[in-house]
């Protein structure tokens, strides 16, 4: 897969579904270079990389971190750096903030949680030539003022979440992700907006799709939501292995002859 960019994957609407998975580290994001359209280094990895409850004090220099191992393993990817919780709370602190990202990182974008309200931060950073993802309905990082529930139930809800999505939409963000939303909800979102929409919990109608490699690869055994799809037993597989080496060792047959100088 050739590395994308903004033009090629807005051009992707309609035409196209993009494929993104949250990448935290240079090992996995090696397996998953050019193997998926979008590579995001999600603040989710607090909660599955740094075993916290939620992703609130992830800090931009911990993402920062992250996003450079990302980077340097995943060279032909498009990456995206998601801005933690309280580095864009104006226009200045999130142009700062997003200046960092660019400055320290090859990252080719950053994502920012929130609608309407957040909107002329957004702008402030593309006007500056800082490509901004959007992140609309259930937002974790007010996951302590609000929880986690599934949004746009509701017709007054839709409309929110229509209003949101245009105003990040007019802003200047190029993608915008759809968390825990209805699935009808998300699907007239994405009719409602021209850029192309990841939905995550939000249905088989936006424009495309994204997981968190951790619970994909059924490595995060914590719990599970309805939304992910396991596509590798990989916490078994580990766990096999690792008593089969533990084994090997009790009962000296590792190392062999051939293992040795
Ligand atoms: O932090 C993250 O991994 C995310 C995805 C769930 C979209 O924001």
């Amino acid at each position: 897969m050739t590395k994308h960019s903004v033009k090629t994957i807005l051009k992707s609407k309609n035409i196209q579904k993009l494929s993104m998975i949250t990448a935290y580290d240079y090992l996995f994001a090696k397996l998953f270079d050019s193997e998926v359209d979008m590579i995001l280094v999600g603040d989710s990895l607090n909660m599955s990389f740094g075993g916290k409850k939620d992703t609130l004090d992830a800090s931009l220099d911990i993402m920062i971190y992250h996003t450079r191992a990302v980077c340097n393993g995943a060279p032909n990817s498009f990456v995206i750096c998601d801005m933690p919780f309280g580095t864009y709370t104006d226009e200045i602190v999130g142009l700062n903030s997003a200046i960092r990202v660019y400055q320290e990182t090859n990252a080719d974008a950053i994502k920012i949680e929130g609608g309407a309200e957040k909107a002329h931060i957004i702008k402030k950073i593309t006007q500056n030539g800082i490509a901004v993802v959007g992140h609309i309905g259930l937002l974790p990082q007010f996951f302590r003022s609000e929880g986690y529930s599934v949004k746009g139930k509701e017709e007054k809800e839709l409309q929110k979440l229509i209003n949101d999505a245009k105003a990040v939409e007019e802003a200047g963000a190029f993608l915008l992700v759809i968390e825990g939303v209805k699935a009808q909800t998300a699907k007239e979102i994405t009719k409602a907006v021209n850029i192309p929409t990841i939905g995550i919990g939000a249905g088989k109608d936006t424009d495309g799709q994204v997981l968190v490699w951790s619970d994909m690869l059924g490595f995060f055994e914590d719990f599970k939501p309805k939304f992910v799809r396991e596509y590798l037993h990989g916490a078994q597989l580990v766990k096999n292995a690792i008593r089969n080496y533990n084994d090997d060792v009790k009962s000296g047959k590792f190392p062999t002859e051939k293992e040795s100088y």
